[in-house]
């Protein structure tokens, strides 16, 4: 298993492009289910998680051709297969997202229920309840979503009205996919207003979907017969922008990030801001220049735009190292703070009670070996080695390697002293 070892203390500097969004390019590939002729998708970031949806479906007849290193050809013509096996569940939770395009487009699919993972229990009532609605008959069976639509391709289905219970950002990508071949209209209430899901619309309304509202909390859907081939380019990752915002800040640098915007950041930025950060924004680049000593800044996470949970734990990592002391509240998910843990093994003090981090500023963290327990805890063991005295050797960092595109190459090209050991 790849390890990370890191020297920490040179400050970041200079200039990374941000690749493109891992959580609009998941559902985005999906997307390519619900028609039959090719979709083209440019800045499609090369991770973990890419690789392994495609491997999904291409399992399930879709043909993949790669044109470039960022960009895909997804012809979905011989689409036979509509089946998630649990092993590919099992290791990408996102997998979840072929169940609302299968059952568009074949009326029927049998998709493994993804279990817990490390951040919380993330059942999916709320995808299974939406299609419900819309008609499918839906069983779970031997750990499986056994769904179909009653009436067959032909009939398919239903436009339906619904509020979901909580703001879920892979329950409204799901019913957003199931309706745009649905019979009539669908309206979807409480919606997650994530800046991906407005990317999956774009996509799905090149495609021929007639979607209004992506962005707001009520989406309406009105059904078409058919898709037709499309091209779209991938967001910028906002998440991945906002890491090396803060690996910057943190290490007392100075950079600027290309491919990017600020647009769909300033919840993030806001907090850099109040930390003592200087950022400027162009149209598609971020600079943040650091001062000496970083100030506490306290966080609460919510959904879009609110302060982002992916960006929780990386945050937590330069409040280890501020001045002050500061509280961090996941709202979120019910168990992502396993990267406290680790971070006090380099020395942080913090404590946790239940949803509650209070992290106190230390004069230094010092490296020692730590374990990467999810994708974005990784992410703050990687910020907080960056500033620790000595060497900090992260372990299994195939949780960082889901997320983060070519990390040690990007980081190296900011200065800091960072290799893969194998
Ligand atoms: N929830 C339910 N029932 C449901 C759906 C959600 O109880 O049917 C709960 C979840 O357990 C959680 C909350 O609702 O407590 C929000 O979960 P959500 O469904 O929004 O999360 P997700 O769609 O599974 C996506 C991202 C996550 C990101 C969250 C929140 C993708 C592929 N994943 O997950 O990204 O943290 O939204 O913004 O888009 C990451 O990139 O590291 C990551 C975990």
């Amino acid at each position: 298993m790849d390890k990370l070892l890191i020297r920490g203390g040179t400050p970041l500097s200079g200039e990374i492009a941000i690749s493109g969004a891992k959580n609009a390019a998941l559902p985005i590939l999906c997307a390519s289910l619900l028609c039959t002729e090719p979709l083209r998708l440019t800045n499609v970031p090369q991770l973990k998680d890419v690789s392994t949806m495609l491997r999904l479906i291409e399992q399930m007849g879709v043909r993949v051709t790669r044109e470039g290193p960022d960009s895909l050809v997804l012809d979905s013509r011989g689409l036979d297969n509509p089946l998630a096996p649990y092993d590919l569940v099992k290791t990408m939770r996102a997998s979840i997202l072929v169940l609302g395009p299968l059952l568009a487009r074949c009326a029927e699919a049998r998709v493994s229920l993804p279990g817990g993972c490390a951040i919380g229990a993330r059942p999916v009532e709320q995808h299974i309840r939406g299609l419900q609605a819309m008609g499918a008959e839906i069983q779970v069976e031997h750990g499986y979503i056994q769904a179909r639509a009653p009436g067959g391709v032909r009939r398919g289905l239903q436009g339906a009205c619904m509020v979901t219970d909580m703001v879920t950002v892979t329950g409204t990508e799901n019913l957003m996919m199931a309706a745009v071949l649905a019979e009539g209209e669908t309206v979807i209430e409480n919606a997650a207003r994530e800046p991906e899901v407005v990317d999956l619309a774009n996509c799905l309304i090149s495609m021929g979907a007639q979607i209004s509202g992506a962005g707001t909390d009520k989406i309406r859907i009105r059904g078409v017969d058919s898709l037709h081939g499309a091209e779209h380019a991938i967001m910028a990752d906002r998440i991945e922008t906002g890491t090396y915002l803060c690996a910057t800040a943190v290490t007392g640098g100075s950079v600027r990030l290309t491919h990017t915007s600020a647009a769909y950041l300033d919840a993030v930025i806001d907090k850099l801001l109040d930390a003592g950060c200087e950022i400027t924004t162009e149209r598609e680049a971020i600079s943040l220049r650091a001062p000496p000593r970083l100030k506490a800044v306290s966080i609460r996470t919510s959904p879009y735009p609110a302060f982002p949970t992916d960006m929780q734990a990386q945050f937590m990592a330069i409040n280890c190292v501020a001045e002050g002391s500061a509280v961090i509240r996941e709202t979120i998910f019910e168990n992502r703070f396993m990267h406290a843990v680790e971070l006090i093994r380099l020395g942080a003090d913090i404590r946790i009670d239940a949803s509650n981090a209070m992290v106190t500023g230390v004069d230094r963290l010092d490296g020692a070996t730590v374990m990467a327990t999810d994708l974005r805890a990784s992410a703050s063991l990687v910020i907080a080695g960056l500033v620790a005295r000595g060497e900090t050797l992260i372990d299994r960092i195939y949780h960082l390697d889901r997320g983060y595109e070519r990390i040690e190459a990007k980081l190296s090209q900011l200065g800091a002293q960072v290799t893969r050991v194998r």
